[in-house]
């Protein structure tokens, strides 16, 4: 039978994690939103800072976080690999999570995530496919990091990606004319003062 593990071969060993001092004041500050007895709430909170702690997940970080929350580490592992969120081995500076559930797949995901692709380089960008982001109304979406790139193509998807590639924070959102979600072309309704 396969064995399924938090470290498949081609993932690089750490052998060591500990929280510094200020993700652990973050940690334990979760950990008391809950009842004691309880704090294995706090799971993904942890998995969370973890990850931003050292850039993605090895099984040592799952393991220290199994032990503040009192935990069976096979538990933590559980979680970490179900969700999409965590990331079980090293990634590019910015992680490209490109959306192509229906919506933004018929608002041209395909040409967004060949870009997306051209570019993966596994230093400066990783590159991960996903499931709907919840932000089907400015289709297609792509979360680089912790912001959200909307209503984009190819050509916007580029321009996106070379202004990071030099070092700057191209603005999150539409990436067209529209405010938020409101209709492309400014409001259709309510616009009497
Ligand atoms: S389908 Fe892409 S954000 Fe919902």
């Amino acid at each position: 039978m396969a064995m399924i593990t938090a470290d498949p071969k081609d993932v690089p060993q750490v052998e060591s994690f500990a929280f510094a001092p200020e993700y652990l004041e973050k940690a334990r500050a979760l950990i008391a939103q809950y009842p004691p007895g309880r704090q294995a709430s706090a799971v993904i909170g942890l998995l969370d800072l973890a990850q931003r702690q050292q850039g993605w997940l090895p099984r040592v970080a799952m393991d220290e976080v199994a032990k503040l929350l009192d935990m069976a580490p096979i538990r933590v592992y559980e979680i970490a690999t179900f969700y999409t969120m965590f990331q079980l081995r090293p990634k590019g500076k910015y992680l490209l999570q490109v959306c192509t559930t229906t919506p933004c797949w018929l608002r041209g995901s395909e040409g967004v995530m060949k870009v997306c692709r051209e570019a993966a380089d596994g230093e400066t960008f990783s590159v991960q496919e996903v499931e709907c982001l919840g932000g089907c109304v400015n289709a297609p979406v792509v979360q680089i990091n912790d912001d959200f790139y909307e209503d984009l193509d190819e050509a916007s998807m580029r321009r996106v990606l070379d202004a990071l590639r030099r070092g700057e924070k191209p603005k999150p959102g539409p990436q067209i004319d529209r405010q938020t979600s409101a209709p492309v072309g400014g409001p259709t309704t309510l616009k009497s003062e």
